[in-house]
């Protein structure tokens, strides 16, 4: 792949062997409420203190789970080949902390919380920060609420114009631990294709868009990433 510009896009999978449970295997519930009914603006404002209670467990979660060899194979191919864009759809942190530069949190991040009012977002990872009370801005006057810095069922991704200007012009595109469920970031395989890119999947099964892949690599990404980010370094 020398001298290519490669794009890889990330999905709960690669975080599963972390310890992070992902949204659609098994039964994707969190205390028996589904993702979609807790993840949206509607339950935000009907039953703010149940949607703080699901985001404060994930948040206090990241404290206790590593990256795992699947973020830091990542992390190596980035600093390695050079050319790659590093798109996830998680909302946790360790593609940072296996070591990767910069990565585009297309559906927002837990460690940053977001003034309601002002919409400013900033890292509220503090103690004071992650306990059940509801977390108040200090960049307003008066103090107001914050949410969680997520992008829910409903609301637009975020970097979408920079996501789909890296998609249009990458030569290979990479996805690594995602189910293809979700929209947009489930038809950026189809966009790179069109454009004439090859497409890679790596997953722990096919997924339902497993068609739309040039080559697909079944199997747990903490095990089969590392091997084939060597092949694709050595690849001329
Ligand atoms: N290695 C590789 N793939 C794995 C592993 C693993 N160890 N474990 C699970 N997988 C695969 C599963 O087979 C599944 O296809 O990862 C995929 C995870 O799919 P989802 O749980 O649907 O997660 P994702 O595709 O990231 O969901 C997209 O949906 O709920 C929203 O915003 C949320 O970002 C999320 C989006």
């Amino acid at each position: 792949m020398r001298g290519k510009s490669v794009v890889i896009l990330t999905g709960a999978g690669i975080s599963a062997e972390s310890g992070v449970r992902t949204f659609r295997d098994n039964d994707g519930l969190w205390e028996n409420h589904r993702i979609e009914d807790v993840a949206t603006p509607l339950a935000w404002y009907n039953d703010p203190v149940m949607v703080w209670r699901f985001y404060q467990a994930r948040r206090n979660q990241m404290q206790e789970v590593e990256p795992n060899p699947a973020h830091l194979a990542i992390a190596e191919f980035q600093r390695e080949h050079g050319n790659v864009t590093l798109i996830t759809q998680n909302v946790d942190n360790l593609h940072e902390r296996g070591g990767s530069e910069s990565v585009i949190h297309m559906h927002g991040k837990l460690e940053t919380l977001r003034c309601e009012s002002s919409e400013e977002s900033y890292v509220c990872m503090n103690l004071e920060h992650l306990s059940p009370d509801f977390v108040e801005c200090s960049c307003c006057a008066e103090p107001s609420r914050m949410r969680p810095d997520i992008v829910w069922f409903g609301e637009m991704p975020m970097f979408m114009r920079e996501i789909y200007e890296a998609v249009d012009n990458c030569d290979v595109f990479i996805v690594v631990g995602s189910s293809g469920h979700v929209y947009p970031a489930a038809g950026l395989v189809d966009v790179a294709s069109q454009m004439g890119a090859r497409t890679i999947l790596v997953n722990l099964e096919e997924p339902m868009n497993a068609e739309s892949f040039d080559e697909v690599h079944t199997g747990k990404a903490g095990e089969i990433l590392p091997a084939l980010v060597k092949t694709w370094l050595d690849e001329v």
